[in-house]
């Protein structure tokens, strides 16, 4: 599906949709509680739709009415074998995380995805899964999925995430729940941490320090009672559109503001940019808030270090406030970019440099040379299958001197379905 994108500034109050990753762990620890898990505001883009499906494949009955999600628990134990081969989709979270699961039980376990999902490394919780005692094999010794896992009979370990990685460590503390013995992750930078915050509230002892997690197996887990917040990484397109396109205020609201998730806010207040929190409060165990933007003249800034985790998903649409900024921008410590829904750093290269921006990539980021406008161009650019490319590029044609048309742009329903129903309310006022 090709997109035109319209022009103008964008005011008015947005809802943006409910926190993906809140939303997988929501039904899948929900799936692990003794008890029913009442889920109100689950998010409706296809990929927390894959971890629905796969949950009910797993013998886990869920409903969907009035907008409430119950998962009806019947505690980790009893799952049963799939009776066919397990589809994530192209949800690298549904992926990762059922893989802890599965490595807990003994039975076998089918998870294949999309042709994205089955070139995305899994190598990652292949290894620390096995040195706990599941059997798994996947494609290409072992690193890429399908997956076969044939559970059961674990046992903790001590383990160094080599990548900070929330899926990762999230497979590894669900494979402990049922593990003889603790195990003790070590997280070289803190990773989001929505699955520790919801284990806590299910009654997991999980004392942590800093860069330490350690887990014991677990009884009897409490079902849950959540609230999902808005989700910061869709806000963040309409935060950096309120930014960059002149005459624009927009305001969002109720948008999670959990530390671990909130490094846009920070990068892009350093980068001058008018951002306003108003009524922070608990929503369960995460924090949120309303989000305000205002139009701002933007600095160039370098990203790197501690704060990438915290923004990782958000990088693609800070490469495009970044050629909105007047100089040389930089993002580094970036090289697991590669290995998200599509190659990030080539993709971002390759579109925002068909758009005329001057862009250049590095092993683990990119440097950007700003000059506060985009050129534009006449032949279409393609997102690549990727959901946060396509949004960003749509940012982008938001401040592009020659109107864009993106192809592909139907891939946006895995985490925002209704993100150009809201583009359009906001460019007429009326959101
Ligand atoms: C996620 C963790 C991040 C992120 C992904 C969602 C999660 O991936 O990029 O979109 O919900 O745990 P990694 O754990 O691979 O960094």
């Amino acid at each position: 599906m090709e997109v035109q994108i319209n022009k103008g500034p964008l005011r008015g109050e947005l809802t943006v949709p409910a926190d993906k990753s809140i939303s997988h762990r929501g039904i899948i620890l929900g799936a692990l509680a003794d008890g029913e898990t009442v889920i109100q505001n689950l998010a409706g883009g296809k990929d927390v739709q894959s971890s629905v499906s796969c949950i009910r494949q797993l013998g886990i009955e869920v409903e969907k009415l009035k907008g409430i999600t119950r998962i009806k628990g019947r505690g980790i134990h009893n799952l049963q074998e799939p009776e066919d081969v397990v589809d994530c989709g192209n949800s690298g979270t549904t992926m990762r995380l059922l893989s802890g699961v599965a490595a807990s039980r003994s039975f076998q376990t089918v998870l294949t995805g999309d042709g994205s999902l089955r070139r995305r490394p899994m190598g990652r919780i292949i290894e620390p899964l096995m040195m706990m005692g599941a059997g798994i094999t996947g494609r290409r010794d072992s690193r890429l999925a399908p997956l076969v896992i044939r559970g059961g009979g674990l046992h903790g370990i001590e383990y160094r995430l080599p990548v900070a990685s929330a899926q990762v460590k999230s497979a590894i503390i669900l494979a402990a729940l049922a593990a003889e013995g603790e195990t003790v992750i070590h997280e070289p930078v803190p990773s989001r941490d929505h699955t520790e915050r919801m284990l806590a509230a299910m009654g997991v002892n999980l004392p942590m320090e800093q860069g330490l997690i350690r887990i014991k197996r677990a009884g009897d887990l409490l079902p849950l009672d959540i609230v999902v917040p808005g989700d910061i990484s869709s806000a963040a397109f309409w935060m950096v559109a309120g930014i960059i396109v002149p005459g624009s205020e927009i305001m969002l609201r109720d948008v999670g503001l959990n530390f671990t998730r909130s490094g846009i806010i920070d990068v892009l207040t350093k980068m001058g940019a008018n951002i306003q929190i108003e009524n922070r409060h608990m929503i369960g165990e995460e924090p949120v808030g309303n989000i305000i933007v205002r139009h701002s003249e933007l600095k160039p800034v370098k990203v790197e270090g501690q704060v990438i985790p915290r923004l990782i998903d958000e990088i693609p649409v800070l490469a495009v406030a970044m050629a909105a900024a007047h100089g040389i921008s930089e993002v580094r410590d970036a090289g697991d970019l590669r290995a998200k829904e599509s190659d990030r750093i080539a993709m971002i290269v390759s579109s925002l440099t068909s758009l005329g921006v001057e862009v250049e990539s590095s092993d683990d980021g990119f440097i950007v040379n700003g000059n506060g406008f985009i050129p534009g161009g006449s032949v279409p650019v393609g997102s690549g299958g990727d959901h946060r490319i396509a949004m960003s590029l749509a940012i982008a044609g938001l401040i592009s001197r020659v109107p864009i048309t993106i192809e592909g742009f139907e891939c946006v329903s895995v985490s925002y379905p209704s993100f150009r129903e809201d583009l359009v309310k906001l460019l007429r006022h009326t959101a």
